[in-house]
C-alpha cells in the first residue's frame, strides 16, 4: 500500500513542558517568543498524552487525533494555543483504557460540531482497579470512559480487535503481540502497583489487552509509530507494527515507552535500548510514561537519533531516503546528556 508524503505530528499533551527548547530544521518549538509575548497564552503540561497527526499526499490532507492526554481543559486550551481545530479533525484513536490517555475525550467531542469517529478496543471499556504500593485497592478508575458517554457527546465508537486503517497511511494496530519475555506484564493480583480489571464478571490481572499503535506509512518503505503508553512493550508494538505494514524501515518512534512505572526494573530499559539499536530506529521519541530517568538512559544510547519531545513540540517527516530530523544536539545538553 502507498504512504502518504508527509506527516506533522504535534505534542498537545504531554508531562512536560520545557520553553527554552530550540527550533531544528524539522522541529518548531513554542518557544521563548512565544513565552515572552503577552498576547499569547503557554501550553500547559499534565500527566498524558495527546498528539495530533496531519497527514499530507499531493494535494489532500487528512487529520487524526491519538490519545487525548487526562483533561479537556488542557487539550483544548493547548489546542486553541497550538492553533488546532477541533472541527478539523478526522479520526480520533484511543491508545487504551487509562484516563491519562482518554480523559480530555468527552469535552472535546462535545466541543465538535460534527460527528467523530472513535476507535477503541473493546476492552478499553472493562472495569479496572489498581492496588496501591501500600496493598489496598484503589477505586474503579476508568469509570470516565463509557460508550454511552461517547455516543451522547457526538462520538462514533468503531469498536476493533484486528489492525483498522482509519485514513490514508494510517492504521489503528488493534491489540499487539506480546512476544518479548523481558516486556511481559507481571500478572500477581497480590502484587503492589498491580493492574485489575473485570471481564465477564471476573477479576484478572490486567495486561491492558485494549493497547494499541498508531502506524503511520510514509513514503514507499518507512513507518511512524505512535506509542500510547507501551503497555503491550514498545518492542513488541514496534515488531508488530514492522509485520502488519510489511514495512522494514522504522523512520520514528514517538510515545510514552512505559518504562517508569513503579518497580520497573533498570534491567527493561536497558534491553530494551539494546532492542532499539537492533531496529535502528531513525529518530527516537520517548515521553510520557518513559520516565525521566529512562529517557535520559535512551538519549544517551542514541546521541544521533534521539529527539526530546515535550508538550508544543511539533516535528514533520517526510518521505524519502535522507535523515528525517536533525541532531537535537540543544536538547540534549539541557537534559545534561553532552
Ligand atoms: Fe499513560
Ligand atoms: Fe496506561
Amino acid at each position: 500500500m502507498p504512504g502518504i508524503d508527509r506527516v506533522t505530528l504535534t505534542m498537545i499533551t504531554d508531562n512536560y513542558v520545557d520553553m527554552l527548547l530550540p527550533d531544528l530544521p524539522n522541529v518548531t518549538r513554542t518557544g521563548l517568543a512565544h513565552h515572552f509575548d503577552p498576547k499569547t497564552e503557554c501550553v500547559q503540561g499534565e500527566n498524558g498524552i495527546a498528539l495530533h497527526v496531519d497527514v499530507r499526499w499531493g494535494r489532500y490532507r487528512y487529520q487524526a487525533l491519538f490519545d487525548t492526554g487526562m483533561s479537556h481543559q488542557v487539550l483544548l486550551h493547548n489546542m486553541k494555543v497550538l492553533g488546532l481545530e477541533a472541527d478539523e479533525i478526522d479520526h480520533i484513536v484511543l491508545s487504551h483504557g487509562h484516563p491519562d490517555h482518554y480523559g480530555g475525550l468527552e469535552g472535546l467531542l462535545r466541543h465538535r460540531q460534527a460527528p467523530t469517529p472513535v476507535s477503541a478496543h473493546p476492552d478499553a471499556f472493562a472495569p479496572r482497579y489498581l492496588r496501591l504500593a501500600s496493598g489496598q485497592v484503589a477505586p474503579y478508575f476508568n469509570y470516565g470512559l463509557t460508550k454511552e458517554a461517547i455516543r451522547d457527546s457526538g462520538g462514533l465508537l468503531v469498536e476493533h480487535t484486528e489492525p483498522l486503517e482509519i485514513g490514508p497511511g494510517l492504521i489503528a494496530s488493534g491489540p499487539i503481540p506480546r512476544v518479548e519475555e523481558f516486556e511481559k506484564a507481571p500478572t500477581d493480583l497480590s502484587a503492589p502497583n498491580a493492574l485489575l480489571h473485570i471481564r465477564d464478571g471476573k477479576i484478572e490481572p490486567d495486561i491492558v489487552p485494549d493497547d494499541q499503535a498508531l502506524v503511520i506509512q510514509v513514503g514507499d518503505d518507512g513507518i511512524v509509530i505512535l506509542a500510547g503508553c507501551s503497555h503491550a512493550g514498545i518492542i513488541n508494538t514496534i515488531r508488530y507494527a514492522k509485520q502488519i505494514t510489511g514495512r522494514d524501515r522504522v523512520v520514528g518512534v514517538f510515545g510514552g515507552f512505559h518504562l517508569g512505572f513503579p518497580g520497573t526494573p533498570r534491567s527493561k530499559t536497558d534491553k530494551t535500548i539494546e532492542a532499539l539499536r537492533e531496529l535502528n530506529v531513525e529518530v527516537i521519541a520517548p515521553s510520557h510514561c518513559t520516565g525521566m530517568e529512562s529517557i535520559m538512559a535512551i538519549g544517551e544510547a542514541f546521541p544521533d537519533q534521539f529527539m526530546l519531545n515535550v508538550t508544543g513540540s511539533k516535528v514533520t517527516l517526510q518521505a524519502g531516503t535522507q535523515p528525517v530530523v536533525d541532531l537535537d544536539v540543544e536538547a540534549r545538553q539541557k537534559i545534561g546528556l553532552q
